[in-house]
């Protein structure tokens, strides 16, 4: 078998805890690896006023994927504050290193599965199986923002847009701008991802989710070129040979309710970045919660798969979290590689281990149950063990 060179990037709090897990299952599982470590995280911001390093980005160039676990972003003045002495008064400007990530290596795929395993407690329902695609590099985490506002800026929005007219008599610090930019081409890619996956696993249509009723430029372009685009996977009556995938288009926030309602009778949803963002954490929260939630960042070459958790500092060091979004991010890894038998015995394992319920993180133990709750080297090496 290939040996792959895998960037390992845990980063800060519990994303050390749920790597070393993921890893130990993907050594148990045969996968032949070098990993090369990366520094990633509020660390390096710290001490050297880049939580993402140069050297970071130097070495994605030769690797095949990475594992990210998660980083630790705080506000602008706590980021300022905690900044080495040597470094502060620099105009040092912190930016989260997952989007920059994204937007650096052009991972405009945001693949995020919401799967309810069988038995597991803290479904909502059986039998969801959600498949969010968020757009990964646009949007309004394009950031393109301004705090304060320049003047210049001010005016030219003051001569193109009347809707601007109740922001510009303002102080240029008492209101902030933060852009939404989408392209077409960045619609295009993220929409013909989701029909294309629909058409991969068998799902009979995609959700559009949006909002082009009121953000009309740019939820109404995503829109557009998704009407455009699904017209590619409709079967015609001369044309046997075509996919035959629907495609329905919904308002975001009538699509949460509907979600939270009626799971499933959705599949693969496709939406803009903040769209996206927001309704695979609302899945998530139907499966289970963030310690379920895997999610990969992909491009044409390219991938990067992490749990759609955070870093969790308050749980950091008490190997107490659930490593299954990790490990099922690994997995989706595995997948990604062509390593399909590996991915399948991954994934058969953790589901063995949610169905047998013997082994359970504090999360998975409903309320007045008086469970002993594993440890996230517990639940790692229980999977390892079912991998057998
Ligand atoms: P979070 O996802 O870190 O944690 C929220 C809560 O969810 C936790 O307190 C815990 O109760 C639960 N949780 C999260 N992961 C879990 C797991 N594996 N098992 C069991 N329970 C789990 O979000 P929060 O608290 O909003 O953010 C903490 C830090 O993480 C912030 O600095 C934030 O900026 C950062 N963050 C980083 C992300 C990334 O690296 N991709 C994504 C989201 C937040
Ligand atoms: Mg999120």
């Amino acid at each position: 078998m290939k040996k792959y060179k895998i960037g390992w990037l845990p980063g800060d709090g519990i994303g050390v805890e749920v790597c070393d897990a993921a890893r130990k299952v993907l050594d148990a599982v045969g996968f032949n690896a070098e990993y090369i470590h990366g520094d990633i995280g509020w660390e390096f911001w710290r001490t050297e006023g880049d939580a993402f390093p140069q050297r970071t980005i130097e070495l994605f160039r030769n690797m095949d994927a990475a594992v990210f676990g998660a980083i630790t972003s705080k506000p602008a003045s706590s980021a300022e504050a905690e900044l080495a002495l040597e470094l502060k008064g620099k105009g040092l400007v912190y930016r989260s290193p997952i989007v920059r990530m994204r937007q650096l290596f052009d991972l405009y795929v945001c693949l995020r599965p919401c799967k309810a395993y069988p038995g597991n407690p803290m479904n909502f329902k059986e039998g969801i199986d959600l498949v969010v695609f968020r757009e990964n590099t646009e949007g309004l985490y394009c950031g393109v923002e301004f705090y304060p506002v320049p003047k210049e800026v001010a005016d030219v929005l003051l001569k193109y847009s009347k809707n601007f007219a109740p922001f510009a008599g303002l102080p240029l610090d008492e209101y902030a701008i933060s852009c939404k930019i989408n392209s077409r081409k960045g619609s295009e890619r993220i929409i013909r991802a989701a029909f294309e996956y629909a058409v991969k696993h068998g799902y009979p249509k995609v959700t559009v989710a949006h909002k082009a009723n009121v953000v009309r430029a740019t939820e109404g372009l995503f829109l557009e070129t998704a009407k455009q685009l699904a017209k590619e996977y409709k079967k015609t009556v001369d044309d046997v040979n075509m996919h035959d995938i629907n495609m329905e288009d919904a308002n975001i926030d009538a699509l949460c309710m509907w979600l939270a309602m009626k799971p499933k009778n959705y599949g693969v949803i496709v939406a803009t970045n903040l769209f996206g963002d927001i309704a695979s954490d609302l899945c998530a929260g139907l499966v289970g919660g963030l310690g379920f939630a895997c999610s990969a960042n992909i491009s044409d070459k390219f991938a990067v798969f992490e749990p759609t958790h955070g870093s969790a500092p308050k749980h950091a060091g008490e190997n107490k979290v659930n490593p299954i979004a990790t490990i099922l991010a690994a997995k989706m890894m595995l997948e990604w590689l062509g390593e399909t038998e590996m991915a399948v015995a991954i994934e058969r394992a953790v589901a063995k281990v949610i169905a047998d319920g013997q082994v359970r993180t504090y999360d998975m133990i409903p309320a007045g149950d008086n469970q002993k709750p594993a440890t996230t080297t517990d639940m790692a090496n229980t999977v390892i063990e079912a991998l057998q």
